[in-house]
């Protein structure tokens, strides 16, 4: 059974995608898969009852068709036909990296079928084209991170920088039950670059100081520096039009509920925010407060993982 966990960015979402670090870290939801030598390649995905040859195809499940072709492209042409049954535990357009945890967890499930040994940073790499089918220009980080986990700093095209922290980080994630499409809010930030080129990449500069910042006081396990860092990432982002009403609601409800910060996470416009907590009996509260303002909540602890630099 092949593993791949979902993500939170902490810092740096957008601003990524444009040459700035991103500060991430890997959850403990994601996606299980399987491959089991079949007569034809064949993916089922659970819960959402998808069940699809790779290839082009129309309507639902198209990018999906096309991103399963794409991840059997990275094998040889006379290997086994596989079935890869996936079970997907994150919800989707929620800003938590489910594509690259399907996509990341496929070609585990496929390597290990074909006895195929690849260092988790390389099954990162090759996973971005699978992330590409769905989200045009992505930076890389959700693949790498669903690859990989632990805390880590990213930068496209530059290796992972694993994050050694002092103490882990209890957070809640809190959905505001609205999706969104990470191409169109990366679209809708790149074109305000392109339309106002000084004062976005000023913003994004202001995001690289806090993600800086942000990896000193995670060493030194300041989680209260964190979660104001936390905010100011929230008050910039939503200077780029990504927060909505229920996510402010959302870190408004989690702020007065006692944790250090609260911020949306990955492309924003919906999707799901993130709130930094003391402890987890500390987090227990802050779930509890934004449970009936949410479509779904969970309490993840966050470590570091791997080697440290
Ligand atoms: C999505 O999880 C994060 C974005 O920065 C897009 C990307 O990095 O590819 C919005």
């Amino acid at each position: 059974m092949a593993f791949a966990g979902g993500k939170v960015i902490l810092f740096g979402e957008h601003a990524v995608v444009h040459q700035r670090p991103a500060l991430a870290a890997g959850i403990s939801i994601g996606v299980e898969a399987t491959a089991t030598e079949a007569d034809a390649d064949r993916l089922t995905a659970d819960p959402w009852g998808v069940d699809l040859a790779p290839g082009e195809a129309e309507g639902q499940g198209a990018d999906l068709a096309r991103a399963f072709a794409t991840a059997l492209a990275l094998y040889p042409g006379d290997r086994p036909r596989f079935h890869v049954h996936a079970k997907v535990g994150i919800p989707g357009g929620a800003g938590l990296g489910c594509s690259a945890a399907l996509g990341v967890a496929i070609i585990h499930a496929l390597d290990d079928a074909m006895g195929i040994e690849r260092e988790p940073e390389a099954r990162g790499e090759v996973s971005l084209a699978w992330e590409k089918v769905f989200h045009g220009n992505p930076s890389g980080v959700d693949n790498m991170m669903a690859a990989v986990g632990g805390i880590a700093v990213y930068r496209r095209g530059e290796p992972l920088e694993p994050i050694l922290a002092r103490k882990s980080l209890p957070l809640v994630i809190a959905h505001s039950g609205e999706s969104s499409s990470t191409k169109e809010m990366v679209s809708m930030v790149t074109r305000q670059y392109e339309r106002e080129p000084e004062r976005v990449g000023e913003l994004f500069d202001g995001i690289a100081a806090l993600v800086r910042n942000a990896k000193l006081a995670i060493k030194d396990g300041d989680h209260k520096a964190v979660g104001q860092l936390m905010d100011m990432n929230q008050a910039l982002v939503s200077g780029l039009m990504l927060s909505t009403e229920k996510l402010e609601r959302l870190c408004k409800v989690a702020r007065e509920a006692g944790a250090h910060g609260a911020k949306l996470t990955g492309a924003g416009g919906g999707g799901c925010m993130i709130a930094l907590c003391d402890s987890t009996e500390a987090a227990k509260d802050v779930e509890s407060a934004l449970a009936p303002h949410a479509s779904f909540t969970a309490i993840t602890e966050t470590r570091s993982r791997g080697r440290a630099q």
